[in-house]
């Protein structure tokens, strides 16, 4: 089995303290930081760009997992790439030729990941399923932290291994909305190896405590 990776979502964080609280989750044993761009277009919402994310790159030295809830990703993959980001999350049909975005990606030394929302099949991932380091499945709807998890996307998990598996992948699978110490493991069961976690993580003062709480299981 492949070791279970914690991913803070700094959506959760302090947005007055942000240095504070992604250098907490560092020494919390993070695994790397999950950064939600939202543009407001694809999802109602708008959170940080990308000073932002290069300021949390000189804070902070583990892994940085950008998550483009935005249309025209591609337009930004070597922005990220510049900046110092580990791999990049998109989303399909926000670029005019997904392939192309995702080897854009591989090409600049960053892990490409797809996302599926919660109304997507599995199935969105299979003409990638060849090239994918990551799948992102979403537990919640894109655009806000703190919303319930939707444990009905379990099944999907299963679909999506079984995909990866057909094309000869072992990619990672990552869940994304509404992880805590009550859900996680049966996102493990279901094959997810990289938690998400905003609201429970960073909301916590003892931060360590959780994420060894969601590693250990
Ligand atoms: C939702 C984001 C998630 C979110 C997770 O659109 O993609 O990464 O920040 O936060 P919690 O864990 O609070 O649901
Ligand atoms: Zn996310």
């Amino acid at each position: 089995m492949k070791k279970i990776q914690i991913a803070p979502s700094v959506l959760a964080a302090d947005m007055l303290d942000i240095g504070a609280d992604v250098r907490r989750a560092a020494e919390s044993g993070a695994d790397m930081l999950h950064l939600d761009v939202m543009d407001g277009v694809y999802v109602p919402n708008i959170s940080f760009g990308f000073d932002v994310i290069k300021s949390i790159r000189g804070a902070v030295s583990i892994p940085l997992d950008v998550h483009m809830m935005t249309v025209r990703p591609d337009k930004y993959i070597d922005r990220l790439a510049d900046i110092g980001a580990n791999g990049v999350t998109i989303h399909e049909y926000t670029c005019d030729n997904t392939r192309a975005a995702l080897e854009a990606i591989k090409a600049r030394g960053m892990c490409c990941a797809l996302a599926i929302k919660p109304k997507e099949d599995a199935e969105l991932i299979a003409p990638y399923a060849d090239i994918l380091d990551m799948v992102l499945i979403m537990t919640v709807e894109p655009g806000f932290g703190g919303q319930k998890f939707m444990a009905d996307m379990m099944p999907k998990l299963d679909r999506v291994r079984q995909i990866l598996a057909d094309a000869g992948n072992d990619a990672d699978i990552e869940v994304d909305g509404g992880i805590n110490g009550d859900n996680a493991s049966i996102c493990v069961d279901h094959g997810a190896n990289i938690l998400v976690a905003g609201t429970y993580l960073f909301k916590a003062d003892d931060m360590k405590a959780k994420c060894d709480s969601l590693r250990l299981l």
